[in-house]
């Protein structure tokens, strides 16, 4: 299947950006494989006819929208984002009513009509540095309300607004299992993502979007790190920091949160398919993806982390 991948990409001008939480068998024919901002910014460099999006759908369709006039195609139509789901466009709208003064900030984990909503998109690699650089003092957040809440510790000056919403896989992170885990590897550095509950993130040396974690493993002397995110992360720090020279000695990386049940609908036959029958096609109406893709834009704009 993988050489059969190969071959279609190279016959039809076709590149697969794959998120971190992706299988391991997707890394291996992926032309990217990165967290979330770098693979929108990944969507916007390249010059390929196709992107064959290995994520969940609101990944593919902020590929689309800033790229539209490429083919965008996601594998598995029913791999959504369940936290993306927490916030709709109506909530939005009655929350913006009831605090006009406040700016908006869309983390990427939300639909194109809720960008479209939106005064700026963020990732968790940039969303401290988003909220601080709009004007306005006060920001309705959505739809995570463990990063707003986040952003919100790190931004005294600023009123984060948060919404109720948030990702199962970071939400069952249990402070027990992270203690025990800790008791078994006490020299191990504790690394979560901010979708993490405010109980977890005190217990971390870092907390950070999956890019934030993977410089932080390259740049560290520690041997043993314990993962808060996704547990698809743990191949790829695995990957990026084999040296093989090294084997007895290598950097080990232990999971403390389970899998994302829409990240992993994602298989090597569904990528084939994809490619093969150019299914799932993502499409988003004019009007609202041109409001969304400004905000996605203004991210870009704004952000000073590098990608890629
Ligand atoms: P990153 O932005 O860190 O890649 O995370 C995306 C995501 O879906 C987290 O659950
Ligand atoms: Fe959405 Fe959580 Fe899955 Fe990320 S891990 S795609 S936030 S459900």
């Amino acid at each position: 299947m993988q050489s059969r991948i190969r071959e279609l990409k190279s016959k039809k001008n076709a590149v697969i950006l794959a998120h971190s939480y992706q299988l391991p068998e997707i890394y291996d024919v992926a032309d990217a494989v990165a967290d979330s901002f770098e693979l929108a910014v990944a969507a916007q460099k390249t010059k390929a006819a196709i992107i064959v999006f290995a994520g969940v759908h609101f990944m593919a369709e902020s590929a689309k929208l800033l790229n539209p006039k490429k083919k965008v195609l996601l594998p598995d139509r029913e791999a959504g984002c369940f936290l993306a789901d927490c916030v709709t466009v109506e909530k939005l709208r009655e929350k913006k009513k009831a605090r006009p003064e406040a700016g908006v900030v869309a983390y990427v984990n939300s639909t194109a009509a809720v960008k479209a909503e939106s005064d700026a998109c963020c990732t968790s690699a940039n969303a401290i540095e988003i909220c601080r650089k709009l004007p306005q003092k006060q920001i309705i957040f959505v739809p995570d309300g463990n990063l707003g809440e986040w952003v919100g510790e790190n931004l005294p000056e600023k009123e984060i607004i948060t919404w109720p919403g948030s990702c199962y896989v970071h939400a069952r992170i249990s402070e027990e299992k992270v203690l025990a885990a800790q008791k078994l590897h006490p020299e191990a550095k504790i690394l979560v993502h901010p979708e993490s509950p405010k109980k977890i993130r005190a217990l971390a040396d870092l907390v950070a979007g999956t890019g934030g974690m993977s410089k932080f493993v390259k740049n560290s002397a520690a041997k043993e790190f314990l993962i808060g995110t996704e547990s698809g992360m743990l191949e790829k720090l695995r990957r990026e920091n084999f040296i093989p020279a090294e084997a007895g000695t290598r950097k080990k990386f232990f999971a403390l949160a389970g899998e994302c049940i829409n990240m992993k609908k994602i298989t090597l036959e569904k990528v084939l398919n994809s490619l093969k029958n150019e299914e799932f096609e993502i499409k988003v109406d004019a009007k609202t993806a041109a409001a969304a893709r400004h905000s996605l834009q203004k991210m870009i704009d704004l952000s000073t982390t590098t990608a890629l």
